[in-house]
């Protein structure tokens, strides 16, 4: 198998795709372009243990060095494609070079949604999403030092509870009533709003940042209720698709690259994996643009079996987690916010699982500390199954007694 493939981007999705092909028999030159100047890394410890300082840099690294090298790919670190000619089949770096290809694959990830308001690009404000990023981030995390989280998700809960672990002070200002609301039910926000606050978090929701002041670094927050005073911001609001490469050349985009179910965009020398793209799951029955390992590791799967002439159709239940303290939250499926709730367990005890239903239809499972729950729910979510929402409560029922005999 041959033909010259070039990726852009250097994430999870672009690693996966650079392994699947050289597991899978490819042999053309394969090229990957980041903007970054390591290898491909695992960006989850960035808020985790490695900000923490409980883990080697080194130990971030998703292949070593070595790996690229002997399996004949060329890492082209540093570098940013900026154009793409479809019709001569070349991406433009910012080198001026053009580098010429049978497939492309993007695989560019996300964008940091900025604060848009006066002071936000004081010194001493902070962005997570880099390891450059982890690294300065990690310098101000000092004991009693005051810092200030705008963005109660999943950003600002992991750093929340590095920081108070570091020993800092922490308030966290969320815009909306509830931490975590994009992802989890009421009862899972509210319940890690508590576990945040016995840990010393003082958590505003339904705060609106109207400045970041300070006298050439940043010294405070103001808001609708009052300025809070801060030696370090961290601003966690969200990520937008990385998608203006794709957007610039005319390939068809609607908030993440649209692809099909085997990530092929409106080109069909064009495939897109990972954060940036939004594409079909038949397991869902949409196109859907998802923020996940899980979702970049399967991308790259399918984009890597597209190339190989064997394509596979993209159809997992999507799953996410995060660590915060000791809690272990364990997401599968997507839940709208109207889906309906059962809680199963005491979340007194620091175990429980909410399970969200769909006319009747299991949707997702968030599941605290509760990795059976966790299991056995995206098992039930893939069978794509309508649980008797009393039994699913019931834990005297054994939760694989509800799902299909194999
Ligand atoms: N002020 C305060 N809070 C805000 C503002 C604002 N101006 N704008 C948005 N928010 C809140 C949202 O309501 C939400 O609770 O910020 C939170 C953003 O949460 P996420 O969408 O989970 O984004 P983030 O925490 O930045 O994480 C981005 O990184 O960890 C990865 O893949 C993970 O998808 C996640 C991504």
């Amino acid at each position: 198998m041959s033909g010259s493939v070039v990726i852009a981007g250097g994430g999870q999705a672009a690693a996966q795709l650079v392994v699947s092909l050289r597991q899978g028999g490819h042999e053309g030159p394969i090229t990957l372009v980041s903007e970054e100047d390591m290898a491909p890394y695992q960006r989850p410890p960035l808020s985790k243990q490695y900000l923490a300082g409980k883990l080697e840099r080194q130990r971030l690294l998703l292949r070593k060095a070595e790996y690229f090298e002997s399996k004949g790919v060329e890492l082209r670190l540093g570098r940013r494609v900026v154009g793409i000619d479809r019709q001569g089949k070349r991406a433009t770096l910012d080198s001026g070079e053009a580098l010429r290809y049978d497939w492309l694959a993007l695989a560019t990830g996300s964008r940091l949604r900025r604060l848009g308001v006066a002071g936000a690009d004081l010194p001493g404000v902070h962005y997570l999403h880099s390891l450059a990023n982890a690294d300065r981030l990690r310098e101000a995390l000092r004991p009693k030092r005051r810092i200030v989280i705008v963005g109660g998700g999943y950003i600002g809960l992991e750093v929340a509870a590095t920081a108070r672990e570091l020993g800092a002070d922490v308030t966290m200002l969320e815009a909306l009533p509830r931490v975590m609301s994009r992802v989890v039910s009421a009862q899972v926000a509210d319940w890690l709003t508590e576990k945040h606050r016995e840990s010393g978090v003082r958590i505003r929701t339904q705060a609106k940042v109207s400045a970041l002041i300070g006298n050439g670094r940043v010294e405070g927050v103001e808001t609708d209720g009052g300025s809070v005073e801060a030696d370090a911001v961290v601003v966690g609001i969200g990520v937008l698709p990385a998608s203006s490469l794709a957007r610039e050349c005319g390939l068809k985009e609607d908030d993440g690259i649209c692809a099909d179910e085997h990530c092929r965009t409106s080109d069909e020398s064009v495939l897109a994996a990972g954060d940036c793209a939004r594409a079909v799951n038949t397991l869902l029955g949409t196109a859907i643009r998802l923020e996940s390992v899980q979702n970049a590791v399967d991308h790259g799967q399918v984009a890597a079996s597209v190339i190989l002439g064997s394509p596979k159709a993209y159809s997992s239940t999507p799953w996410f987690w995060s660590d915060q303290y000791r809690i272990k939250l364990q997401i599968a499926g997507v839940a709208a916010p109207n889906d309906e709730t059962v809680l199963r367990g005491d979340p007194g005890a620091g175990a429980f699982a909410a399970f969200r239903l769909r006319r009747g239809r299991l949707s997702a499972v968030e599941a605290v500390s509760s990795p059976r729950e966790f299991m056995a729910g995206k098992k039930m979510i893939a069978a794509q199954l309508a649980p008797d929402p009393a039994l699913l409560a019931d834990t005297s029922v054994p939760l694989k007694d509800l799902l299909p005999a194999r």
